[in-house]
């Protein structure tokens, strides 16, 4: 049987790539083969190109480029095998992403994501996305006392707002798959959300 494929989203700083782990751990002990991976990355070629998407001045359409480019290698090396495996793929940030940051926060032209979108991933989908939504003033608030901020990171909050509005338009058009998680709780609150979310399932 095919595996499942769940994506983690949300605008820098709200949090998402905590809950990767220990969900990966509840999924293992309930006997599931799982595989974290994360975007742009996932493949030796894909960390490449993130490093330059995260460093590197470009304008909107380069970045699309790019993480389609890198999307490419990675669903081909690393989520369909895995998924034809039968393993459950977790992976942080998908094509979700792209049409929040590159779509939303750039003003990058969406039919031409979705364009990319069908050359690089025709047929696959997430089964599951949970979109940990903050404001941007609070994830603000966060990045501040964090690590030294890449090129996203230093987007002021106005670019940060958009984008948040970018993952509420995906989460209106994709019902069934996304999931909102109220990530202004703290963080063991965010988590029973995540656990929860996944007990519906029934996985
Ligand atoms: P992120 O998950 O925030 O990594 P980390 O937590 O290690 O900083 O992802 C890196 C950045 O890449 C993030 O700011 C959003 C950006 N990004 C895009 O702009 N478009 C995309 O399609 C993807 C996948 C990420």
């Amino acid at each position: 049987m095919r595996g499942l494929f769940i994506t983690f989203e949300g605008i820098d700083g709200a949090g998402k790539s905590t809950h990767i782990e220990p969900m990966a751990a509840q999924l293992r002990a309930a006997g599931h083969a799982v595989h974290v991976t994360r975007e742009p990355g996932g493949t030796p070629l894909a960390e490449r190109l993130r490093e330059l998407l995260l460093h590197e001045p470009m304008d909107a359409l380069t970045e699309a480029l790019l993480v389609f480019a890198a999307r490419r290698d990675h669903v081909q090396q690393v989520i369909e095998p895995a998924l034809a495996r039968g393993d459950m793929v977790l992976c942080d940030r998908f094509t979700d992403a792209t049409f929040a940051y590159q779509g939303a926060g750039r003003g990058f032209d969406r039919e031409v994501l979705k364009t990319l979108e069908s050359w690089v991933h025709a047929q696959l989908q997430p089964d599951l996305t949970f979109w940990f939504d903050l404001s941007a003033e609070q994830a603000a608030q966060r990045l501040a006392a964090a690590r030294t901020p890449d090129r996203f990171e230093q987007q002021d909050t106005a670019f940060f707002q958009r984008v948040r509005e970018g993952y509420r338009a995906r989460a209106e058009a994709f019902p069934l798959r996304f999931v909102r998680i109220d990530a202004s709780a703290d963080r063991d609150a965010v988590g029973r959300q995540v656990f929860a979310a996944l007990e519906d399932r029934r996985w």
